[in-house]
């Protein structure tokens, strides 16, 4: 009786094997800095709710991943274990409530270049577009560092060099996502931007590790971004290493409250707000901003805000530019730089002609409060010994930024200077204008 208890008993256990134990959402936080009021993904106790197990597929997991997110939806847990995950059906997980996604396996998307167009979630801001998009709200999506989403990023920038219009989705998006957390998860060769963070609030991002590396010196790698920022507020990237071909973190219109700290970027174009004025008659805010602790090597920049100037067609050459909005309120605190060109980019002529075409339609979009402090290392051959540029369109639109503590060496031994232009009586602090 005792014995046929325990069969019937074990026969009625789900499959899981201890091997396969699902792991609990690592219990991370927001530090050394956090946003005031920030409520990341829950922390979950010991696994309670549903485990759904998904099976590695190398035909297309696309369905049985959206099976299992509505299946486990309130409460449970997606499981991807050891194996590879092939998806060919774009995944809208944007119902999510109450949900963990435990990845341990290896995503990629299928290699299909005509596939894409007729699948994934596509929208007009830069014509970005996703594989997969996550919204909803109280998600933890972990790798524990064993989790894999790889791009094969050397597929896409291999047709991009046929065609350069093929649409390369994002590896991995979120639309409409609130409070949740996004770590462990390591993310290979992006075809494009690695992460679209747009419409969320009360997310933390946290030991990622993005890999980029072209073989072919033809098609190398394009647009790949480790973070772009849209339309989200409440958002902290941390302890993660990036290497990569373009912005290391962008921050696009209407990022506010945002932390970015303790980051490793290697042959990125740097953390970068904007482009933003592009378009007249839009609005673009980019505030409270917070980057912290990054060590940046091989960039174009380190610390870079970019802003159109005023429209006119002989300002930048074509119809961008004009648009209003603010940038206030951004510091960057605490970097070290080895070998980047300028340490320090601020425009507010990008795509200008020359100066003088900026000062006559000087920008709709002011930027002010942006404090630059306590920058060590040194910068590249690239413009020695010039290590920076401070570029306004008027003292009018912009104001009070402040240079501190800029203590960076130049290759050639020689005093590092910087282009200034505009600065009215912003506080640069002990740095030579050249
Ligand atoms: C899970 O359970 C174990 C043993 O009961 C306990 O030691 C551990 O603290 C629990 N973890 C969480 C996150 O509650
Ligand atoms: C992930 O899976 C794909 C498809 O099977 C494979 O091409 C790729 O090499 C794998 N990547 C890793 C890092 O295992
Ligand atoms: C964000 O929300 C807006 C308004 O609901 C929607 O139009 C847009 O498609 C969403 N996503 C992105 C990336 O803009
Ligand atoms: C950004 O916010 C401003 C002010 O709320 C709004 O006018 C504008 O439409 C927003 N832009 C985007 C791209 O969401
Ligand atoms: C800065 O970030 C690095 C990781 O890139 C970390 O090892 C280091 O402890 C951090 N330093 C401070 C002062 O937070
Ligand atoms: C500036 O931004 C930081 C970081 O988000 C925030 O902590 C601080 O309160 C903001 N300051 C003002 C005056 O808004
Ligand atoms: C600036 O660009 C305008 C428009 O192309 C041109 O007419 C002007 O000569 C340029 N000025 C200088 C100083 O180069």
């Amino acid at each position: 009786m005792k014995l046929l208890t325990l069969v019937a008993l074990a026969t009625a256990l789900p499959s899981l094997s201890v091997a396969d134990k699902v792991p609990s959402a690592p219990v991370i936080s927001a530090y050394p800095k956090s946003p005031g009021n920030f409520q990341p993904g829950p922390h979950r106790k010991n696994h309670t709710g549903k485990v759904c197990k998904v099976k590695p597929n190398l035909v297309d997991a696309g369905p049985s991943i959206l099976a299992a997110a509505h299946k486990c939806n309130n409460g449970g847990t997606v499981f991807l274990p050891q194996g590879d995950f092939i998806i060919a059906t774009a995944l809208d997980l944007t119902f999510l409530n109450n949900i963990d996604f435990a990845i341990w396996g290896n995503i990629s998307f299928k290699q299909d270049i005509d596939l894409w167009p007729t699948q994934a979630f596509q929208y007009t801001f830069q014509s970005a577009s996703m594989f997969w998009r996550f919204g909803g709200k109280n998600v933890n999506i972990y790798g524990d560092g064993k989790g894999v989403i790889d791009g094969a990023g050397q597929f896409w920038w291999s047709a991009m060099a046929e065609d350069s219009s093929v649409m390369r989705p994002c590896l991995l998006g979120t639309d409409g996502l609130h409070h949740a957390t996004i770590s462990g998860i390591k993310m290979l060769n992006s075809p494009g931007w690695f992460n679209l963070i747009s419409n969320s609030t009360d997310i933390l991002v946290s030991d990622m590790t993005m890999l980029v590396g072209s073989s072919l010196p033809d098609a190398p790698a394009k647009n790949t971004d480790g973070w772009d920022i849209y339309r989200s507020s409440n958002v902290v990237i941390q302890n993660s290493r990036i290497v990569n071909t373009d912005d290391c973190v962008s921050f696009k219109p209407n990022s506010t409250q945002i932390i970015v700290q303790n980051l490793d970027c290697t042959g990125s174009h740097g953390i970068s707000v904007g482009s933003l004025g592009q378009y007249q008659g839009e609005t673009d805010l980019v505030e409270d901003l917070y980057i912290y602790n990054i060590t940046m090597t091989n960039a174009g920049d380190l610390a870079r805000i970019k802003v159109w100037p005023g429209v006119s067609p002989d300002t930048t050459g074509s119809t961008s530019g004009g648009g209003l909005g603010l940038v206030r309120n951004v510091t960057y605190d605490h970097m070290q730089s080895n070998n980047n060109d300028h340490i320090i980019s601020v425009s507010q002529c990008y795509y200008a002609k020359n100066q003088t075409m900026c000062d006559m339609y000087p920008a709709k979009l002011v930027i002010e409060d942006v404090l630059f402090k306590d920058f060590t290392g040194t910068s590249s051959k690239k413009y020695d010994p010039e290590i920076g540029e401070l570029t306004c369109s008027s003292p009018d639109v912009c104001h009070d930024i402040s240079v501190s503590d800029i203590k960076v060496t130049t290759p050639s031994g020689n005093p590092p200077t910087f282009i200034c232009n505009n600065m009215g009586n912003s506080d640069l602090g002990e740095i030579t204008c050249a």
